[in-house]
């Protein structure tokens, strides 16, 4: 509880989470694609926009709430979907985190890759808002199901997620001898043995997997095989009618990059643009997020629903991304930092840290509305 309890910021966090993690898991949350500068420059980038703000504005009613898939969350920012969280908090994982978005009020996403049932993640956050992400197998009936049995267990929001058409080439994870899920080989019996809490709570609890996919025969394969192998290398544009039409409901498509990509999401039917690259962990230096939503944007129009993401960790970050077009920011690894470092009340630890971040910002910047930030508040410096 102290190490969580006594963070301050998100890097406090990461550092909490770098203690308890054996390397290899540590580095499979913090590492990126190739030489990490999509990684690193995710982050920095927010340094390169700087403020100016409002002066004098009656600060006592501050309105953090923002909506996403048209509906409203307590705070600007939401749970990204994340692979296997079973492998940071091998007890909970996911349910640690739906626990912690539920108290914060705050909408979640599932992962296709998630280690626990979409049904056991509804039941602890059964108020919030509830997305799937998919990940398309080739067999589009085992993605059907998945959908349907997603509709029923109360989730309303579909993601499809198209930068992943084949897994990154995140260089520390064969560095460290490292697959999801692990296999033991000298190298990590050594980082594992370095950690006798984790390794206990690894050795105590189930087997992690694809919690929603066991009727699935993964041929042993571990995460990096499935995307490679199991997922459809065909998907292409003329597939997205199909899942739209499928889900019925508000769709996303995460991932985006260019302002034409995301007028033809649109034009196809789907409610919502996700301006996405991954955290950095599939192509390596890419456009940052933070710039390239004013052209989207512009291409999509007003009306149009744009979630943005990567290398969140202050709520300035997130202030930031509304000023420059998007209307929700989803976290990653802000949350899993405090996922590993101390399960549902490390992530809460982080959620209540951006979230005083986001009341604090609004209020230095003069501004009582999320929907209010606006591009005029932010100079771009270099
Ligand atoms: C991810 N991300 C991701 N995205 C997705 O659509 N499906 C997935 O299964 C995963 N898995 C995953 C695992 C881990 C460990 C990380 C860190 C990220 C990407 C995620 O949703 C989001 O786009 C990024 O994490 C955002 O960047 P930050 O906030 O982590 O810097
Ligand atoms: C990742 C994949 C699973 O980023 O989305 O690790």
């Amino acid at each position: 509880m102290s190490r969580v309890g006594n963070a301050i910021n998100i890097s406090d966090l990461r550092a909490a989470a770098k203690r308890r993690l054996p390397r290899m898991v540590f580095d499979y949350i913090d590492g990126g694609a190739e030489d990490e500068y999509t990684l690193r420059g995710s982050v920095e980038r927010f340094a390169d926009y700087g403020w100016q703000w409002n002066s004098l504005v009656d600060s006592s009613q501050i309105d953090t709430s923002c909506t996403v898939f048209g509906q409203t969350i307590a705070q600007p920012f939401f749970i990204s979907p994340t692979a296997a969280s079973r492998l940071f908090h091998p007890r909970k994982g996911e349910l640690a985190v739906a626990a912690a978005a539920q108290k914060a009020g705050i909408a979640y996403s599932v992962s296709t890759l998630g280690s626990q049932t979409l049904e056991d993640i509804a039941g602890v956050a059964p108020d919030v808002p509830k997305f799937i992400q998919l990940y398309v197998w080739k067999d589009r009936g085992i993605v059907r199901d998945f959908m349907a049995r997603a509709k029923e267990a109360g989730y309303t929001g579909c993601i499809l997620t198209v930068d992943a058409t084949v897994a990154g080439q995140r260089e520390r994870d064969p560095r460290n001898g490292f697959s999801v899920p692990p296999k033991i080989n000298r190298k990590t019996a050594t980082q594992a043995l370095a950690k006798p809490g984790y390794l206990l709570d690894m050795l105590t609890s189930s087997k992690i997997g694809p919690a929603n996919f066991e009727q699935v025969d993964t041929g042993g394969r571990d995460v990096m095989g499935v995307i490679n192998e199991l997922f459809d290398p065909t998907m292409s544009w003329k597939d997205l009618d199909w899942f739209i039409n499928e889900w019925g409901g508000p769709f996303a498509v995460k991932g985006l990059s260019t302002a034409e990509d995301a007028r033809r999401t649109v034009d196809s039917g789907a409610s919502t643009v996700w301006v996405s690259n991954h955290g950095g962990r599939q192509i390596d230096t890419s456009v940052p997020v933070i710039d390239l939503l004013p052209e989207i944007r512009e291409a999509v129009g007003a009306g149009v629903e744009i979630i943005a993401d990567g290398g969140v960790r202050r709520g300035a970050h997130v202030l930031k991304l509304i000023a420059r077009g998007a209307n929700s920011v989803a976290l990653g690894r802000a949350y899993l930092f405090g996922l590993a470092a101390g399960g549902e009340v490390g992530v809460t630890r982080a959620l209540d840290i951006l979230a005083a971040d986001v009341r604090r910002g609004l209020a230095l910047l003069g501004v009582n509305r999320v929907a209010d930030l606006d591009g005029r508040l932010l100079r771009q410096l270099r």
